[in-house]
């Protein structure tokens, strides 16, 4: 059920013009006084409306993704200024029984959280969120949703800001080397059914890390331009929600190495417990990186922190265990 206030927004942005109230009142068959109501929360929320005494005149909108504007979607969008980790909120509702594809985003996040156990800084301007699925898929083949959540990311980068978005292993998303975006999945599952899989994804957008971590980088860093966060993360979920529905997750794999920058590259890679090197030679059909040990033999890799070795952003900065990457620092 689309809200009063997309339709509101919806008309006042399709005229471009002053809307009477009485003129909105019956083309959505509510009050004048609810129109009034409904246009003093959008200016609370930050919208600029113009009101006078011929009606009502939109002259800005805050770049939020507050759910109304995903009229399509708005049952299933939950929208926090500032949340502990979307993570968190999408587990519980998860748990809960919230639908397939419901979407949590925040503007910022106070514990923002990156894969093996490491925080996320999350700053205003960047974009939060995580994407509860819930697949009707083996549990061994979850990995292959971030695969292809990662590829269409990489994807609408290239179309929408014109930038060589390309994915590092597992699901990193780099410009030239530098961290632009980063995804961590998570999964509960009964024996062999998959309850729900959260995709967390962070992108960052009109903040900029670089100060805080110099190989991380964001579009406006990029590009010198503000991108709109709403627009991204709309058309994101269109294309992801397209691709899940059509795409073959069995040859997702071999169209995510074609986005990846990872295969046939000297790699390093770090677990809790070991670091192995190689050549990456290819990833198997559930995400598993296979590496070409100096002995020859092949290792298939689950999990674990890539780095590319010789590229300029694969500067050990002390231990290895110590070192951080895109914006994510040890957890203390
Ligand atoms: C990584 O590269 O280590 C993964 C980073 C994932 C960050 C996102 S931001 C939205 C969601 N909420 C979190 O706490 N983490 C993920």
């Amino acid at each position: 059920m689309v809200s009063i206030q997309s339709q509101i927004l919806e008309l006042l942005r399709s005229q471009q013009d002053i809307l009477s109230g009485e003129f909105l009142s019956l083309k959505l068959g509510v009050s004048r006084v609810s129109i009034w109501k409904h246009i003093q929360k959008l200016k609370t929320a930050g919208y600029d409306i113009e009101s006078s005494s011929k009606g009502y005149l939109l002259k800005g909108s805050p770049d939020i993704p507050y759910p109304w504007e995903f009229p399509e979607r708005q049952g299933h969008i939950v929208y926090y200024p500032v949340v502990d980790s979307t993570m968190i909120v999408a587990k519980d509702m998860a748990r809960k029984g919230c639908p397939n594809f419901t979407v949590v985003v925040a503007d910022s996040q106070k514990q923002g959280r990156g894969r093996l156990n490491r925080i996320w800084i999350s700053d205003p301007g960047g974009l939060y969120f995580t994407l509860v699925l819930r697949p009707k898929i083996p549990v061994a083949h979850s990995p292959r949703l971030s695969l292809l959540a990662s590829m269409s990311l990489a994807e609408l980068l290239r179309e929408m800001i014109g930038i060589e978005a390309a994915v590092k292993w597992p699901n990193d998303i780099l410009v030239n080397e530098y961290k632009l975006a980063g995804m961590l999945t998570e999964m509960e599952a009964e024996t062999d059914r998959v309850q729900f899989v959260s995709i967390g994804i962070g992108i960052n957008v009109n903040n900029d890390p670089s100060g805080i971590e110099p190989r991380a980088t964001s579009l406006k860093r990029l590009t010198g331009e503000t991108t709109s966060r709403k627009d991204l993360l709309r058309q994101f979920l269109n294309r992801f929600e397209q691709q899940l529905r059509q795409a073959d997750l069995d040859h997702v794999a071999s169209r995510w190495k074609s986005y990846s920058i990872t295969i046939n590259r000297k790699v390093r890679i770090v677990t809790s417990q070991n670091i192995f090197e190689g050549l990456a030679v290819d990833v198997d059909p559930d995400g598993a990186l296979l590496l070409k040990m100096a002995d020859g033999s092949i290792k298939r890799i689950l999990y674990g922190d890539c780095f590319h070795i010789n590229s300029s952003a694969d500067k050990p900065l002390g231990s290895l265990f110590t070192q951080t990457y895109g914006i994510e620092k040890e957890r203390s």
